[in-house]
């Protein structure tokens, strides 16, 4: 069993797809926390609403508590991963560039989902810049993630055909069922001990 915090900014799909397949046995994890850097993010209810601790971190305001003079951001959400004992770091639809305090504490244990093939498409509109592209093809990367966005070794991928008539919305919808089905799978794989990386290269061993 892996004991993860997920970082989220908005909806929280992929967290969800995660509550569901640990509830459904498919996923031998625990998730310890749940930090959003918005306080209306709705993955944070999605965590409240299955009993896990849901922790809103406001990248705003610095300093603000005097027991801890060195405050920032990135360390509060280390603090945060550390206290409540995660192991692996998941970022799930987080919107902000994860510092190296978190990095450092976490070496090769933060993975990140991008809604495209990486190394194409990178950054906030994976899905939109694919289809504006004109690619027949596209697809959703997971990997670990360094301190560049979207960058880390790769993990696992999965392609989505484009349709003719796709439009941002109707991409978009394959793009998360597909992503719902991977991102738990590839947690899965972390559990069993079967992933291993060398440089850029990351190793799935044979069950
Ligand atoms: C996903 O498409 C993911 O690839 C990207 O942000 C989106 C998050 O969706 N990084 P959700 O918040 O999990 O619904």
């Amino acid at each position: 069993m892996i004991k993860l915090g997920v970082l989220v900014s908005g909806n929280g799909s992929n967290l969800q797809a995660i509550i569901d397949a640990i509830e459904a046995g498919k996923l031998d994890a625990q998730i310890v926390t749940v930090i959003s850097n918005k306080a209306d993010a709705y993955g944070l209810e999605r965590a409240r609403d299955a009993g896990i601790r849901a922790v809103h971190i406001d990248p705003t305001i610095p300093g603000t508590d005097p027991a801890v003079p060195s405050f920032t951001y990135n360390s509060a959400i280390r603090d945060e991963l550390l206290s409540q004992g995660a192991e692996y770091v998941v970022m799930a639809g987080y919107m902000k560039l994860l510092g190296s305090e978190v990095l450092e504490a976490y070496p090769m244990k933060v993975l990140n989902l991008h809604p495209a093939l990486l190394p194409s498409f990178p950054g906030a509109h994976g899905i939109e810049d694919a289809l504006e592209h004109g690619a027949k093809v596209t697809g959703i990367t997971v990997h670990f993630a360094d301190e560049d966005f979207d960058r880390g070794p790769i993990i696992a991928q999965r392609a989505v055909e484009v349709l003719e008539g796709d439009t941002p919305e109707t991409l978009a919808e394959r793009i998360h069922a597909a992503e719902h089905e991977l991102y738990p799978l590839t947690l899965q794989w972390i559990a069993d001990d079967r992933v291993t990386v060398e440089g850029r290269r990351v190793r799935i061993q044979d069950q």
